[in-house]
């Protein structure tokens, strides 16, 4: 596998290529490089000499190993950790083909260790006691606290302590409905620390999204808090726990305890409702428990946690991932793709709902120890400079953030940015969706001043960190482009018959061979997690994104190739908008597409049959959007309902997707063949029913 920097964009901005040759050259040799601006942005002499990985020959090395000795190169980073006993050196891989039996991937399997342990007793083991584990800043500018690991542990042992003593054992469910307060991490390293399996549902659900994650993994505890602000908006968190509880009970659940943080600047303990035997403020009970608690020790491979994710069909997934090589995978992708160094600042604005809080606002950060600084709020609250002044306060030196929240201050104006000063920034992240040039740019040049490199991190619930991404200093970047696989990562870009594509190609995105941080399972369905992402492309791992690579081997992202869609970093699946709109009793056919948008990346555009007689109007437009939030939540609701009396269909019914792409970005004159429609007619229908 090659790069070939040198010719990279010199030719598209008439650039002398010998002048870039140079510049490269001397990045590589680490001398300072040119100090024009072009379009390929180079890391600054003085970043590259101190970073981790400090040229494009370091990583090469490293990166040759870890793909010709897989076994050996993970062996040793997994040796940094404690382990109680040692792996079974042979069990460091995975069977991925599906001709050949079960996908079957483990990882230090036979080794016996534990996650929590390894994020806060060893960090103060290694005298980090006193260091600072998380700042928080509440939604209110002034509302703050922060803990260090000895306090942080101390909460969790408590919160660990408790949760046995109700009866919480090793591989019990536990699922956690709690906003962006310290109780969250808190949560997960105490579940954690017992070998219970936590379940982080994000706090932006419905009830009935979370009432089918309940009687999916049917949790023995719920942890959830009465309220929060987002914003100047007030969210009864309780009242949605309740109505979701009260919807699994008619599928037979019954909760055991709905352990419930009184976060009280919110709501007051009076006005949060409640039922006796089985809700208990924690402020009532956890203080009470012992600060130190015994660590459970697990298997590698033991459950660590189940995350429920979006896929084509109406569903969600339950992606599990075990401990041991989720451990070593997140921690490893952490440090160099941030090029972590101990006295950094580390601030990711994702929400721990999702998977970018679980590998890197808890368990990656605090496996190295890292202080991080966790925010309730929102970035626009109370007005669009929070984030930098966020910055300026914990002297943030890391930042890992999507291209919706860059692109949506972008919009504010510069002015929000520049009366902050930024300084401490020294590296940059980006995670979610493919971040445009314009935006890259924009991040590049204010945010970080033209002087922090930017980690354009692909990656997915499914593989547990990152994946292909930039390692700041170590080489040259492109806007736009997520650049190069991380240690042990083999992409391979396949045509649609499954051949692998070599040099500059475009195709689909799958990975060779497996990686530590991979998800071993769907939790209770092995054989959708065989048939959706093994089974596409035999012997691959298929992403479900689309790929081009340069001649210059970067690799660039170009978005979902599946029913799944994109809206502002969160991951939505068509199937599961069009089934909340079909909920609608006047709702009788819908179709869901992705459609460019300004800031959210791409928008929700839903197609709408209604039922026979109905006539369309503005109240009937908002009631089928409130179906969507009540069923799936508020980040679901369609940008936009487009009235449909038919839709493109095949002569065996199948709904042209396609087409309807085209007529939602209003390309009108390129939609393709539509002899093989059923009824051609339906389609000069819709684009006249359109805004013109
Ligand atoms: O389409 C890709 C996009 O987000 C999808 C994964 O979504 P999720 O599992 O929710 O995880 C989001 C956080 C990792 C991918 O299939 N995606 C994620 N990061 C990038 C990206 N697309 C382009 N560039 C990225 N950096």
């Amino acid at each position: 596998y090659k790069i070939n920097v040198e010719a990279s964009s010199a030719s598209r901005r008439g650039k002398s290529r010998t002048q870039h040759h140079h510049q490269l050259n001397a990045l590589v040799l680490g001398q300072a490089p040119a100090s024009e601006q072009d379009d390929l942005c180079l890391p600054s002499h003085d970043f590259s000499s101190q970073a981790l990985v400090p040229s494009f020959h370091k990583y090469m090395d490293m990166y040759k190993r870890s793909v010709e000795d897989p076994a050996g190169f993970w062996s040793d980073i997994a040796a940094q950790f404690y382990w109680k006993s040692r792996w079974d050196p042979a069990v460091c891989s995975g069977n991925l083909d599906v001709r050949k039996g079960n996908v079957n991937i483990k990882w230090f399997e036979g080794g016996i260790t534990n996650i929590c342990y390894n994020c806060l007793d060893k960090n103060i083991e290694l005298g980090n006691g006193d260091k600072i584990a998380i700042y928080w800043e509440g939604n209110e500018p002034g509302a703050d606290a922060s803990l260090t690991y000895t306090q942080l542990l101390q909460r969790v042992c408590q919160l660990a302590n408790y949760l046995k003593d109700i009866g919480v054992r090793k591989g019990d469910a536990v699922l956690i409905y709690l906003p962006m307060l310290a109780e969250l991490p808190i949560a997960m390293l105490a579940c954690a620390r017992i070998g219970a399996v936590h379940s982080v549902v994000f706090a932006g659900f419905s009830a009935e999204s979370v009432a089918q994650r309940i009687n999916d993994c049917k949790p023995k505890v719920m942890i959830t808090c009465n309220a929060v602000m987002r914003g100047s908006k007030l969210i009864n968190l309780k009242q949605i726990v309740d109505a979701a509880l009260a919807e699994s009970s008619q599928h037979g659940f019954s909760l055991g305890v709905c352990l419930t943080y009184e976060n009280k600047p919110a709501m007051k303990r009076e006005a949060t409702g409640w039922q006796v035997g089985r809700d208990v403020w924690w402020q009532d009970v956890v203080p009470k428990y012992p600060t130190m608690s015994e660590v459970e020790w697990v298997d590698a491979e033991d459950p660590l946690f189940l995350l429920y994710t979006s896929g084509s069909t109406g569903k969600p997934k339950g992606v599990l991932h075990t401990t041991g090589g989720y451990m070593v995978y997140s921690a490893t992708t952490f440090k160099y793709a941030f090029d972590y160094k101990p006295e950094d600042v580390y601030w990711c604005t994702a929400d721990c709902g999702w998977i970018t809080g679980h590998s890197y606002v808890t368990y990656g950060p605090m496996l190295n120890g890292a202080t991080v600084v966790v925010f309730e709020g929102a970035p626009n609250y109370p007005d669009p400079g929070r984030s930098w002044a966020i910055v300026d306060k914990y002297k943030v030196t890391l930042l890992y953030t999507a291209p919706t929240l860059v692109r949506s201050l972008m919009r504010e104006g510069n002015e929000h940015v520049t009366r902050y000063s930024r300084k401490s920034l020294r590296v940059l992240g980006s995670v979610g969706e493919p971040i445009n040039p314009s935006a890259w740019r924009w991040f590049y040049n204010v945010i970080g001043d033209s002087r922090c490199p930017i980690s354009d991190t692909w990656w997915q619930t499914e593989t547990g960190g990152f994946m292909i991404t930039p390692l700041p200093g170590a080489w040259p970047q492109k806007p736009g482009s997520a650049t190069f696989p991380f240690f042990g990562i083999q992409p391979v870009i396949v045509d649609d018959k499954g051949n692998e594509l070599e040099g500059e190609c475009t195709g689909y995105l799958c990975i060779k061979g497996s990686w530590p941080g991979a998800f071993r399972t769907l939790y209770g369905d092995h054989e959708r997690y065989e048939t959706a992402y093994f089974k596409p492309f035999p012997g691959y791992y298929f992403s479900g994104d689309g790929c081009s690579r340069d001649k210059d081997g970067y690799y660039w992202l170009t978005g979902r190739v599946d029913d799944v869609i994109n809206v502002s970093g969160h991951r939505i699946g068509t199937a599961e908008v069009e089934s909340a709109l079909l909920s609608h009793y006047q709702c009788t056919e819908a179709a869901v597409v992705g459609v460019e948008h300004e800031v959210k990346g791409q928008g929700i555009y839903a197609f709408v049959t209604l039922a026979e007689g109905v006539p369309y109007s503005e109240e009937l437009r908002k009631s089928l959007i409130l179906a969507v939030r009540k069923q799936i939540g508020a980040f679901a609701a369609p940008d936009k309902i487009h009235w449909a009396p038919g839709l493109p269909k095949t002569r065996s019914g199948k709904i042209m997707r396609r087409i309807l792409r085209k007529i939602a970005s209003k390309q009108w004159d390129e939609l393709g063949d539509t002899s093989t429609l059923a009824e051609p007619n339906v389609v000069d229908q819709l684009i006249a029913l359109a805004d013109h």
